[in-house]
């Protein structure tokens, strides 16, 4: 619990660099969660607002909600029109009834299903909402499975995202639908590595171990056959978005 208490908090430390290296979102998850209409919307767990630039260019009114003000800084500089609050999906510093939807990117498997259930219904209009989105790396491509099998130890697959919603999907209740879609990041090797550094396993590491780390993950994209010398790699992710519609 110590160690998972570390890992979520951990984001702010590598705020910075985060926006620029994590990928963004396909506008066709959002337009399978929302709808083309456009809502006010609660991007919870917002982090820098990767999520949130999908949901503004498909024309959605945003509030952003995070645990992390360092995160929520960089939201800020990036997208000053998003009204931002530092919070909790736990406690979510919003109104009952406030909002038509609230979704997640990359972050509802750091809620507490129970209370975070009960905010979520809490915000929520009538007929309101859940969406949650979680990009995976595509272990399809060979360099990418290299590159999985040495960040075993990130335990973060769709099984686990599919535990997470199903545990959502009991405490709201809630009718589950599922669309899988892909990104496509385009990155230098050192964007690949800086990327790989935002992870909270990673950042949560001691210096001398993150940087043994990053160092197996420099020499195994300067060695593997398909990245070798390459200028700019393509790191796709398969995306799930999960609509949860509470009963
Ligand atoms: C992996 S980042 C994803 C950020 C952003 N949604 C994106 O897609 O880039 C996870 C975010 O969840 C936030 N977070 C973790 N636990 C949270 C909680 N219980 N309530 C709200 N935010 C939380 C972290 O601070 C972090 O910014």
């Amino acid at each position: 619990m110590e160690g998972w208490q570390e890992r979520r908090t951990s984001f702010g430390s590598m705020a910075a660099d985060y926006a620029a290296l994590r990928p963004g979102y396909p506008a066709e998850a959002v337009a399978f969660l929302l709808g083309n209409r456009p809502r006010r919307v609660l991007d919870l767990g917002a982090g820098t607002g990767l999520l949130t630039d999908v949901l503004l260019a498909a024309g959605h009114q945003v509030v952003a909600v995070d645990l992390s003000s360092g995160m929520l800084d960089q939201l800020r500089a990036r997208l000053p029109q998003v009204v931002a609050a530092v919070g909790g999906a736990e406690r979510i510093p919003l109104p009952d009834a406030s909002v038509d939807a609230v979704v997640a990117g990359q972050a509802a498997h750091w809620f507490d299903p129970a209370p975070a259930a009960a905010e979520l219904r809490r915000v929520l209009r009538p007929r309101g909402v859940v969406g949650f989105v979680w990009n995976t790396r595509d272990e399809r491509v060979p360099w990418v499975a290299a590159l999985g099998r040495l960040l075993a130890a990130e335990a973060r697959d769709h099984a686990a995202d599919q535990g997470v919603v199903a545990r959502f999907a009991a405490e709201l209740p809630a009718e589950v639908t599922v669309l899988g879609s892909a990104v496509v990041q385009r990155v230098t090797s050192e964007q690949v590595v800086g990327g790989i550094g935002t992870r909270s396993y990673v950042a949560t590491m001691d210096d001398a171990r993150r940087a043994d780390f990053l160092g197996r993950v420099r020499a195994l994209l300067a060695e593997h056959p398909d990245t070798r010398g390459r200028d700019v790699l393509e790191l796709p992710y398969r995306t799930r978005a999960y609509r949860l519609r509470p009963r």
